[in-house]
This record gives structure tokens, C-alpha cells and sequence, in this order.
């Protein structure tokens, strides 16, 4: 059976608590493990100009086949490069941007993304 887990990149803590909200288990992008069966929600952040962080990079460069989507935390004073880094992961690793958000987000941004994951995941139970 699959098992849907979110996996966090996270400085300051924002993207670990929207990570955390989701109500999966969450674990560190260097932390993580791997395991065969695991389907898995990437919940990113933009640095420096709309750049994916370099440990995010590691981990897509050999993970990307089980991540099934990606949520990026960011700041809208960063203007045009507001969480970019989403847009640089679908269009570099082709996995869907399901949602930018500032911070650590808002109640209605964990929620779209614990839907998204429902709809999308192929355990299809949240
Ligand atoms: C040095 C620095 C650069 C940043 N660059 C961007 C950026 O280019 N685009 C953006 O949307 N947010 C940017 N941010 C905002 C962070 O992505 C945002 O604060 C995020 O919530 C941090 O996540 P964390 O607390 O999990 O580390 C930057 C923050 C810092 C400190």
C-alpha cells in the first residue's frame, strides 16, 4: 500500500509548520530515508531571488520520481520571484506547483493542499 509522506525543506521553521498542518508524517529533506512504497508532497521554499534551495535540489535530483507535487513557501515583498522556485521545479523536474503561500500559510492554503493530495494521491484517503 502507498503511503502519502511530506517531505519539508525548511530554514526558520515556516515550511516545516505548513508542512507539519498537512497531518501526514513529515520529515527533513536531509532526513529522508527513502522507502519503495512512498508517495511523496514536496513542501519547498524560494531563497535569493526566486532560487530552490540547493539541499531541495539534492533531493529531486533523487527523488523526483515519487514526488507527486510541490507547495512553496515564500514572501510577496520579492515581487516577481515571489516563490518562484515552484515555477523552476514544475518546469525543470515536471512535477505540478500545487500552491504558493506566504510564510507558514493560512488555514485555506493547508486545506487546498490536504484536498489536492486527497485527489491526486493514489491511496486517495486523507
Ligand atoms: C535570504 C532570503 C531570501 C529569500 N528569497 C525569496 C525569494 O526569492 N522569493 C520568495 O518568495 N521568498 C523569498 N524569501 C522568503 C522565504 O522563502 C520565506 O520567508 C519562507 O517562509 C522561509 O521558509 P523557512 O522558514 O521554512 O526557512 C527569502 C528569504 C530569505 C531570508
Amino acid at each position: 500500500m502507498n503511503e502519502v509522506i511530506v517531505i519539508f525543506d525548511s530554514l526558520t521553521g515556516q515550511t516545516k509548520k505548513f508542512a507539519d498542518n498537512l497531518g501526514f508524517k513529515s520529515v527533513h529533506v536531509k532526513l529522508y530515508e527513502g522507502s519503495p512504497d512512498d508517495e511523496i508532497f514536496l513542501v519547498t521554499r524560494s531563497i535569493n531571488f526566486g532560487q530552490i534551495p540547493l539541499t531541495t535540489k539534492d533531493f529531486l535530483d533523487t527523488y523526483k520520481e515519487k514526488v507527486i507535487g510541490v507547495a512553496v513557501s515564500g514572501n510577496r515583498n520579492w515581487g516577481i520571484n515571489y516563490g518562484k522556485a515552484g515555477e523552476s521545479i514544475e518546469s525543470y523536474y515536471g512535477i505540478p506547483l500545487v500552491l504558493k503561500f506566504e510564510g507558514s500559510g493560512y488555514k485555506s492554503d493547508v486545506l487546498k493542499v490536504k484536498e489536492w493530495i486527497s485527489n491526486n494521491s493514489l491511496k486517495k484517503e486523507v
